[in-house]
């Protein structure tokens, strides 16, 4: 690739594990982060990984003077689209903050890129767009439909996505749909930084660990599962990041749009997650079973085989991988980036 790749939200916990996969792949970046939800510590963390050195914005992707300011200064070809609001309960309070956010940074973004003849971008979906269906291994082509306003915005930027592609036959557009991304770089030095009390099971898993959560709760012992608690599909951030590089060069030979899983393909269940974090670490967890979390499925996993296909990519990391690099990340960062 000629010019260079525009991650937003590249401070973020994925998009920081995608930077260093993509400088150590040869890639010009440039970063455009407000911050919101992550720490410029990170990125500069990212430039000490990888000895090299890109050119950062503080900006909000909803503000059009800021990305064409960026736009104009940089020779951007690509951009993945990481930035954006992510927690469900609080979409649940907030959705107008949702929707015009997640929007907003989208249509702001793609109109720019169309000014500027950028035309290749890979979009943060999520598993979330499979809501509606009725299975548990998820494919591509299954009926999408969601169940919160994080879930619907991810399926309306797809919607866009696919109606930009299919307008302006130039467009090449990769729709990432991540399961559950869990872990950190294996050097502890970059990880999740959830603000607030966090509400995904692993980093409520190591706060657990840690004594913050007195007593983790298993939401649900009674689901059509072997062991009755939920099925997900944990993927580490390594290799998810590794999945943006392969569907990047992917583009290059691309022009469409298309959605893409990327999970391992195997599941495992909350208490699966809870003997491999005991058993890798060597550290005793305290939890109780409790009702059901309202809008969780019994089990979530992906079909894998058209990321294998068509990226020629695939997570190779274990499950003990992703507890054991989470748990070093948490003990060399008690306080995340804020130390
Ligand atoms: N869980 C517990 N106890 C906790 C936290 C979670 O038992 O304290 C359980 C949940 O009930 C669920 C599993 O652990 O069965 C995983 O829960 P997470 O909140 O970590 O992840 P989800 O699968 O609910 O959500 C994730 C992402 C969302 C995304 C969704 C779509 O966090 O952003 O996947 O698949 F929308």
């Amino acid at each position: 690739m000629k010019g260079k790749v525009l991650l937003t939200g590249g401070a973020g916990f994925i998009g920081s594990h995608t930077c260093v996969e993509l400088l150590n792949a040869g890639y010009d970046v440039v970063v455009v982060d407000n911050y919101a939800n992550s720490s410029p510590e990170a990125l500069r963390r990212v430039k000490e990984l990888t000895g090299k050195d890109f050119p950062v914005y503080q900006a909000d992707v909803c503000d059009r003077a800021a990305m064409e300011k960026l736009f104009s200064e940089q020779p951007i070809e690509a951009a993945i689209h990481f930035a954006g609001l992510k927690a469900v309960g609080e979409s649940v309070e907030k959705p107008l903050e949702y929707y015009r956010n997640n929007l907003d940074s989208t249509l702001t973004l793609v109109e720019t890129m169309r000014a500027h003849g950028a035309r290749k971008l890979v979009f943060s979906s999520s598993a979330t767009v499979y809501a509606a269906a009725s299975q548990s291994e998820m494919t591509e082509d299954l009926p999408t439909g969601c169940i919160n306003p994080y879930g619907w915005t991810k399926y309306m930027i797809e919607q866009i996505l696919r109606d930009v592609a299919f307008a302006g036959k130039d467009w090449s557009v990769a729709l990432l749909r991540y399961f559950n991304p869990v872990g950190a770089h294996e050097s502890g030095r970059i990880g999740e930084d959830p603000n607030g009390i966090p509400n995904n099971l692993m980093p409520r898993v190591m706060q657990n660990a840690l004594g913050i959560i007195p007593v983790l709760g298993v939401f649900g012992d009674d689901y059509p599962t072997p062991d009755g608690t939920c099925i997900r599909d944990y993927i580490h951030v390594v290799d998810l990041a590794k999945g943006h590089v392969a569907a990047l060069k992917y583009l290059e030979g691309f022009t469409g749009c298309d959605a893409i899983n990327l999970g391992t393909g195997t599941g495992y269940s909350v208490l699966d997650i809870l003997n491999t974090f005991e058993q890798a670490n060597g550290v005793k967890l305290r939890y109780e079973i409790q009702p059901r979390r309202a809008g969780d499925a019994a089990a979530c996993y992906a079909n894998p085989e058209k990321a294998k296909r068509l990226l020629r990519w695939q997570a190779e990391k274990t499950l003990a991988d992703m507890c054991r690099d989470a748990w070093r990340w948490q003990q060399m960062n008690p306080r995340g980036y804020n130390a």
